[in-house]
């Protein structure tokens, strides 16, 4: 466990670059001058903007400092159920920055991208074979974004058979991105249980899939971390109905070399390039929500389309079922260099093996703390597991504390309050890159937290008391995000 709780944070105070600015300090030096003085134009002669003078000790104890106020996947463990905060290999982000990638302008014809064009192109075939599916779109950039046009593409499929359907079954297990992409897109989601064992019974839907239903939106691994284990029986009974069958495959770190979703039924699927393929999770960066679909759907997908001939590679503007362009030039590019580099050096036997740890990560979590969480799912999960606060009731310690006093034992808390069908939930993601030591430590913390709940329950109402900012007033701290003080 770590050792001195309510000394480990990190409390520096740090002034503003403007406070620690001195007239005449420099944080510069230039090459002596190997060519012809020359005056400058009047314009930029005139009074400079009111930048601080600093020298470079200053600023990079500035910005080191602010950064380890922060918390990151290279800082410590980031269980943070549904964001898969895995560490990604550094050598992905070098790949990505090689030069004749980051200074490519994205207007350049294909003539000048052959090299990004021809990424792309293999990235995709990439995709299609971990997925099962025949045809990749990479351009949404986002997993709601991913979400949306594949919504898009069944709208378009069902547009074309002549009778437009009015709603979509979605699982109260699902994302909830997944509603709301429905939504967009101008059908009714309908929602539906999951049953006692958490996933979708086949007599559920069948009580709810009719011929005004264009299909079924399903997360799966679950948000519950379960497998939908009736996913080729729903899929057959959702089209025999005529409906489609969407997957939100966010979550296939858990089941890469394990199952394609293209060969139990699924029709259309996103990914989530920002989980899985090596491009951390959040922090406002750009993500990639590639759009996997089945042969009889790919003339929906957004245009342009990467293809090769000859050895070539060309955008291809002239589909005209296409749904159109979801996105700005290719989508996020840089994430697409990294995706690729990652699946190339892992290849597919370690990709299956980085699942089947993640799985079993997982598992060893809930099998070791559910004697001191409540488990309400008590069975085999894959990438994450769900607890909940039941237990701490009698103390009146909820979730909340104790995700907060996980911080003041130098861990980032997992998930709190999702999925919505527990009450109380903490889900947590260990994924793949922990080691067992860090997930041990990570144990002994909660089980140390629970402990404390029992014997001095204030310790976790105050917590966190050794982070650089301590609780917060959540919902003023969402609506106004001034965190200093
Ligand atoms: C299962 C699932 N679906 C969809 C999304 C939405 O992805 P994004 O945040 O990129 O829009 C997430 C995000 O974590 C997710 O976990």
């Amino acid at each position: 466990m770590k050792e001195s709780v309510g000394t480990t944070g990190l409390i520096l105070n740090e002034p503003l670059l403007w406070e620690k600015g001195k007239k005449g300090r420099c944080g510069f030096s230039l090459p002596r001058r190997d060519v012809e003085s020359f005056p400058l134009d009047q314009e930029l002669t005139a009074e400079g903007p009111d930048f601080p003078d600093l020298s470079e000790v200053d600023v990079v104890r500035h910005y080191t400092r602010l950064s380890q106020w922060n918390f990151g996947v290279d800082t410590g463990m980031y269980p943070l159920g549904s964001c898969t905060m895995k560490y990604s290999p550094k050598t992905n982000e070098k790949q990505a920055s090689l030069s004749g990638f980051s200074g490519a302008h994205p207007l350049l014809p294909a003539s000048l991208s052959q090299g990004a064009l021809k990424i792309m192109f293999e990235l995709e075939q990439y995709l299609a074979e971990i997925t099962g599916m025949d045809a990749i779109t990479l351009q949404p950039a986002a997993g709601a974004h991913g979400e949306l046009t594949g919504m898009l593409v069944i709208y378009a499929f069902h547009k074309k058979k002549g009778a437009q359907r009015s709603k979509i079954i979605v699982p109260d297990t699902a994302h909830g991105t997944n509603p709301a992409s429905a939504a967009l897109c101008g059908y009714r989601p309908v929602p539906v249980r999951s049953n006692e064992q958490g996933i979708l019974s086949v007599e559920a839907i069948a009580e709810v899939m009719d011929e005004d239903t264009a299909g079924i939106m399903v997360t799966n691994p679950n948000t519950l971390g379960l497998f939908e284990e009736n996913s080729q029986a729903i899929a057959d009974l959702v089209h025999a109905k005529g409906g489609l069958v969407y997957c939100d495959g966010a979550n296939v770190n858990a089941v890469m070399g394990m199952v394609k979703m293209g060969n139990i039924g699924v029709d259309v699927m996103q990914l989530n390039l920002h989980k899985t393929f090596s491009t951390p999770h959040g922090g406002g960066g750009p993500g990639s929500g590639p759009v996997c679909v089945k042969k009889h759907l790919e003339s929906f997908l957004p245009v342009p389309r990467v293809v090769e001939e000859n050895g070539r590679y060309l955008l291809v503007e002239n589909y005209p079922e296409s749904v159109g362009k979801v996105s700005a030039f290719h989508g996020s590019v840089g994430v697409m260099l990294k995706a690729y580099s990652y699946i190339r050096s892992m290849g597919p036997k370690n990709l299956k093996r980085a699942s089947q740890l993640a799985v079993l990560n997982a598992n060893y979590i809930k099998e070791r703390l559910k004697g001191t969480l409540h488990l309400p799912y008590d069975r085999p999960c894959m990438h994450e597991c769900v607890f909940s606060d039941k237990h701490q009731a009698t103390q009146k310690v909820a979730t909340l504390d104790m995700a907060k006093r996980l911080m003041d034992y130098g861990f980032h808390p997992p998930t709190v309050y999702f999925p919505l069908v527990v009450h109380g939930a903490i889900m947590v993601e260990p994924t793949e890159t922990e080691s067992k030591e860090e997930i041990d430590q990570f144990i002994e913390a909660f089980k140390a937290i629970v402990n404390e709940a029992k014997e001095a329950p204030d310790l976790l109402h105050d917590a966190p008391k050794s982070c650089k900012v301590r609780r917060l007033d959540e919902t003023t701290a969402a609506r106004k995000p001034c965190l200093a003080g």
